[in-house]
């Protein structure tokens, strides 16, 4: 992904709590700094957040295939999410659409690597860098999404002034 190290870098430090220990996945902390502005986009990338962080839950679950499941889930809800996030790019013309649908497919590929993963996953340790990964990769994708935030604000204030110019003009 196109991403700038040092802005990732510098979210990804924001959203990882202190106190987090080696036999505890992260969870992930929502910021004010990823909202899209899209309340649609931001209200699914709130769910996602909280569904990864459920995977914590998993961590020591006796039944060996309940992450992999979980994940699945993560992963069929991160496709429902890209396919709304691509309509809205869709119907607001966005320029960059087909690369930034080419990293929504590698996040689904990596997903699907990752539920692979967990399948074998037996010990804590392994189950935690897993769904660290699996963070990690949600924080990078919503970084990714900044990408068309001034397209969608720009959309936007664009629509708003056409609604008052015709406000206007009918008046006059
Ligand atoms: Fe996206
Ligand atoms: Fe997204």
């Amino acid at each position: 992904m196109d991403v700038e190290a040092p802005q990732r870098l510098q979210t990804v430090d924001a959203l990882i709590p202190p106190e987090c220990t080696p036999d505890q996945p992260t969870p992930i902390q929502w910021l004010e700094s990823l909202e899209t502005g899209n309340a649609t986009i931001d209200g699914e990338h709130r769910g996602l957040i909280a569904q990864c962080n459920a995977l914590r839950e998993l961590v020591a679950d006796p039944c060996r295939g309940a992450l992999a499941e979980a994940i699945a889930d993560l992963r069929l809800a991160l496709a429902n999410h890209f396919a709304s996030e691509a309509e809205i790019l869709l119907s607001t013309r966005f320029e960059r659409l087909d690369a930034h649908r080419r990293e929504h497919q590698e996040i689904l590929d990596r997903m699907n690597a990752f539920a692979r993963q967990a399948e074998n996953a037996i010990t804590v340790a392994e189950r935690v860098e897993i769904i660290r990964a699996i963070g990690l990769l949600l924080i990078e994708m919503m970084i990714h999404d900044l990408d068309y935030k001034s397209h969608l604000q720009f959309t936007s204030n664009i629509r708003l002034f056409r609604g008052w110019r015709r406000l206007f003009q009918q008046r006059a």
